[in-house]
């Protein structure tokens, strides 16, 4: 979530009352509120240029797209393959892609072609064939396979990571580590580095739509569908 302090546990030094910020809710409370409560620990000062509805995108969806592009570390010119390239995690993790210059490949759906391909990736078409369609883009075979999506899809194109251990998913863990790759890793400073990088607009989160709180209900049916575009927001009044 994202939104402005209006009142402060005991100890918190580092925030104070009208500052602007985003954060993973605590555990055990949510953000569908006009009010609710963060760990400050986890918390980071929202900078002015970005958006409270672009902020709120960070926590989950920017700082999964942040580990997930550096979990393995690439070098520029190194081909990274997205499944899942037009949904929420997929826009920014293929646009941090694009900022190392490393060569992404983003897999989606062929309503998606036009906003994969405005992030600079190569699109490929999900669906029959696709394991040779992204050959036919990445005839050396792929450095990183980001998964957000799992299942068949991920095994079908699996093959064609250089080695396994390259494979990493976000949506589908178990299958990641059956293919010989792992499940992602959430690190605590991906979401001030992710923070920055929106910050000096070189990733945009891709905000889709926005829904006032009441609409909560329409706003989970259109994520649950499984075929999003960017990122779904909930703006209070
Ligand atoms: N571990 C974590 O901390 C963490 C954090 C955030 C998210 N996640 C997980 O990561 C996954 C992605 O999250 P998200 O927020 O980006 O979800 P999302 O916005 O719903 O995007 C998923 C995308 O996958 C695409 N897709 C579905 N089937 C596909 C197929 N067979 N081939 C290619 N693309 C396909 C969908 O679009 P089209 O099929 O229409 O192209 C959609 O754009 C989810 O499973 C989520 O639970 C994990």
């Amino acid at each position: 979530m994202a939104g402005t302090v209006t009142a402060l546990g005991d100890g918190v030094e580092d925030f104070a009352i009208g500052d602007d910020v985003l954060g993973p809710v605590a555990p055990g409370y949510g953000g569908f509120a006009q009010d609710t409560i963060l760990d400050a620990s986890s918390a980071v000062a929202k900078p002015e240029e970005i958006s409270f509805a672009d902020a709120a995108t960070l926590p989950v969806a920017g700082a999964t797209a942040y580990d997930g592009t550096h979990q393995i570390e690439l070098e520029k010119g190194q081909v990274l393959l997205i499944l899942g390239a037009g949904g929420g995690v997929g826009l920014m993790a293929a646009q941090i892609g694009r900022v190392h210059q490393f060569a992404v490949i983003g897999v989606a759906s062929e309503s998606k072609r036009e906003v994969v391909e405005e992030t600079g990736a190569t699109f490929i078409a999900s669906g029959p064939g696709v394991a040779d369609r992204a050959r036919g883009a990445a005839p050396g075979g792929v450095d990183l396979i980001l998964d957000l999506v799992g299942g068949d899809a991920l095994r079908e194109l699996a093959p064609l990571a250089q080695d396994p251990a390259v494979i990493i998913s976000a949506a589908d863990g178990p299958t990641a580590e059956e293919l010989g790759g792992s499940q992602l890793v959430r690190t605590v400073e991906a979401l001030e580095k992710i923070t920055g990088v929106v910050e000096y607009n070189l990733v945009d989160p891709h905000v889709s739509a926005l829904y006032p709180l009441e609409k909560a209900a329409d706003a989970l049916a259109a994520v649950e569908n499984g075929h999003a575009t960017g990122k779904i927001v909930l703006e209070m009044r």
